[in-house]
């Protein structure tokens, strides 16, 4: 039991094809490109056809990664998606991947995190794969902000954006990856309000009122979570290289939360050893996509560079709740 090693074999993503600009942005509320370039680094994001859902998405990133893995959806044992807008309340979303993609085999739950997501179903699939409860797990991060965004709130409708990451975990001995050395997660409740969708939960279920009020639209303290932004995903990022025995200079690429490319600068000054341009970036032409961000980041890169054996990544993410985290991935040759 001890000697499984969980590791990373196959990643994909999935964008929604319809580009929203910021000058499309500029004929909906009171902003401009200049603004929103200037304090997010945003250029466009991605929105989600009306009949394309979270299941969709999570869906055919869920295809991509186990295309890239060889594997076929018979194989998965567990599904596991992250994500804080799902299609329904009940029954899961993670339910319709497992039918839409003929992952007849696997059990399947869903994790909400809000933007952390994708760390806490990673770490949740290393703890199933190394203690054997399952072999293959389908990790998922699929989101629809532009369903929770309110279009009237310049403050907030700038900022998100949709689609989904996926990627295959496993401890299986032949194959090559990226492994999981190290995860650490964290939560502080105390500041849940900063970033919340009011209505449609059971404090305040859905009625005439609740939608007249706009209360099932995410509302967010921006300038809070950004402070806490800042400062968490350092501190995760530290611990995890602790835990992990690592200095940052064994560290090759940093794919932090893409929530705002303020909140990356200010994380990158903090990283003295790593050079500007090892820490990836998509936020310019996807936005925040929230739980999906890094996993969508890390698809990219993956497509783009290879790795040499020994190399390492570190993901790191923050989010409503509030909940942050960090994982070092060890690229164990060919990826
Ligand atoms: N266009 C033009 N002006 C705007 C816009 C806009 N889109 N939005 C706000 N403004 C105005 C405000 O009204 C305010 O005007 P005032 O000074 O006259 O009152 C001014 O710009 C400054 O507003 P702030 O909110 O102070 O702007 P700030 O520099 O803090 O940037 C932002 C706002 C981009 C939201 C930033 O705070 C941020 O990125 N926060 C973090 C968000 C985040 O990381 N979220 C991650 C978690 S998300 C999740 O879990 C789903």
């Amino acid at each position: 039991m001890g000697t499984l090693k969980a590791k990373i074999i196959g990643t994909g993503s999935y964008l929604p094809k319809r580009v929203l600009s910021n000058q499309d942005l500029e004929k909906i509320v009171e902003t401009t490109d200049d603004w929103i370039v200037t304090r997010t680094g945003m250029k466009e994001r991605r929105i989600a056809r009306e009949d394309e859902f979270t299941s969709d998405m999570g869906a055919d990133a869920a295809r991509a990664a186990l295309d890239d893995a060889g594997m076929s959806a018979e194989e998965i044992d567990f599904i596991l998606v992250a994500t804080m807008t799902p299609d329904y309340m009940c029954p899961s979303t993670s339910c319709l991947i497992q039918k839409a993609i003929g992952a007849t085999k696997a059990a399947s739950m869903d994790v909400g995190a809000a933007c952390t997501g994708f760390l806490y179903v990673l770490a949740t699939a290393k703890a199933f794969v190394e203690t054997g409860l399952a072999k293959n797990v389908l990790v998922i991060a699929s989101e629809k902000l532009s369903s929770i965004t309110d279009y009237q709130d310049r403050a907030t409708c700038v900022l998100f954006g949709d689609g989904a990451s996926a990627c295959i975990v496993s401890a299986a001995k032949e194959r090559k990856g990226l492994e999981l050395s190290g995860i650490t997660l964290g939560c502080d409740g105390g500041q849940a309000d900063i970033l919340v969708i009011p209505a449609g939960g059971c404090r305040q279920p859905a009625s005439n009122e609740t939608v007249e009020n706009r209360q099932h639209y995410v509302k967010m303290e921006g300038k809070e979570v950004f402070k806490h932004a800042v400062r968490r995903m350092e501190s995760a990022c530290k611990e995890c290289l602790e835990l992990a025995e690592l200095q940052e200079q064994d560290i090759s690429w940093l794919i932090p939360h893409q929530a705002n490319i303020r909140i990356i600068d200010a994380m990158a000054k903090r990283f003295k050893h790593l050079p500007p341009d090892r820490i990836f970036k998509t936020v310019h032409k996807y936005g925040n996509t929230s739980a999906s961000s890094v996993g969508i980041a890390l698809d990219e890169l993956l497509k783009q560079e290879s790795l040499q054996k020994g190399e390492r990544i570190l993901l790191t993410a923050f989010g409503g709740g509030l909940t942050w985290g960090a994982a070092v991935l060890t690229s164990t040759g060919d990826v």
